[in-house]
């Protein structure tokens, strides 16, 4: 009989839940995606999202279940992300999963939503990717961690501003695209030149320093946007060509500066192995840049597979780690939105 734990991700926007045994397999999954509820504030609304959780947790959960042909008595436990996150979508998991744990009679897991995201890279797979250096490139994080073992994890970096996700979605905006902007952005940036315009790199040429910054580089995409050819642009008026090159120039500056800081990451805290997930980890390019850059680095990558980088529920099977350690949480557990570097 194999293990199997139930999991519960509603961190942001995304209400998902996953049944996955301890080998990494899922038995069944469900997410149920909010983008229609945010597209006409182009980026998400902390209150919408909550009361959109509380409507779709037992759904997505039930079909989850139902998917898997797995009872409640048969779960070992139940897990949820409880940190980082926008607070009132935290407490809407965190509160279904403590009430099911109850009902139910299951131990309850709290786990790092970050961390899970970078554990997204090795599920299902035979080798542990530990140790590594751990990188997280979402919509809310930019971040690089030194992760020694599953229990052992120190922040090396992370953005001083923006995250990447943010800075995309934000300039997906300013070139008019459709929420969510991360993968219109780069869709256009397929027909446009990543060299037509010279954006900066904040901080590239800085080795020793290992930190992101990504607002500057916002600012200059919307003065570039404003001023091409001495007139003023609406996004909606410039030119098709124009609006690719800004699109592919801003993607390539954002990407330099992923590569060049983790690749750097990986040389100062001398661990030859990196793992990459998140939303943006999902960007072609990207990957393929990073294929290409830790090859001649040699440095072994994994990047999470496209379908675990934006949030999902798989990822929760980080929970494992904790329970094999035999770390359990009690039902005062709470939501911790702004922390990110503990356990
Ligand atoms: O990990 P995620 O689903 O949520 C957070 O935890 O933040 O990441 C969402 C972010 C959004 O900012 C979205 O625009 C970005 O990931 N994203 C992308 C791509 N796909 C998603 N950014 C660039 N290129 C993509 N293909
Ligand atoms: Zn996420």
């Amino acid at each position: 009989m194999p293990r199997i734990l139930l999991a519960i991700e509603s961190t942001c926007d995304e209400t998902a839940a996953a049944v996955i045994t301890d080998d990494g397999i899922v038995l069944g999954e469900c997410i149920a995606t909010q983008t229609e509820l945010h597209e006409r504030f182009q980026g998400v609304v902390p209150e919408i999202a909550a009361r959109a959780h509380l409507e779709r947790i037992l759904p997505v959960i039930d079909q989850a279940l139902k998917q898997s042909g797995v009872a409640p008595c048969d779960l070992e436990a139940i897990a949820v992300a409880t940190h980082p996150g926008l607070p009132g979508s935290l407490l809407v998991g965190l509160s279904a999963a403590k009430g099911l744990a109850l009902a139910w009679n299951k131990p309850l897991v709290g786990i790092n939503h970050v961390q899970a995201h970078i554990y997204a890279c090795g599920i299902g797979k035979p080798e542990s990717i530990f140790p590594c250096v751990g990188f997280v490139v979402s919509g809310g994080h930019t971040s690089l961690y030194h992760c020694e073992s599953p229990a052992q994890w120190t922040y090396i970096s992370g953005t001083i501003d923006d995250a990447a996700g943010e800075a995309f979605d934000k300039v997906a905006v300013m070139l008019g695209l459709p929420f969510p902007g991360g993968p219109q952005l780069s869709k256009l940036a397929e027909k446009g030149d990543p060299k037509a315009i010279a954006f900066p790199r904040p901080m590239l040429d800085d080795k020793k320093r290992l930190d992101f910054s990504f607002s500057g580089l916002k600012t200059a995409v919307r003065y570039r946007i404003a001023g091409v050819g001495k007139h003023t642009w609406g996004p909606s008026e410039l030119p098709d060509q124009v609006r690719a090159d800004i699109a592919a120039s801003f993607q390539q500056a954002i990407l330099d500066c992923l590569i060049g800081k983790s690749v750097q990451a990986c040389k100062q805290v001398s661990v030859n192995r990196l793992c990459v997930g998140g939303g943006v980890a999902s960007n072609r390019p990207f990957r393929e840049q990073l294929a290409v850059a830790c090859q001649r680095q040699q440095i072994e990558l994994h990047i999470a597979p496209s379908e675990l980088c934006t949030d999902n529920a798989v990822m929760g099977a980080l929970a494992w780690e904790k329970i094999h350690l035999g770390q359990f949480d009690d039902l005062d557990l709470d939501a911790q939105p702004g922390l990110l570097r503990r356990r």
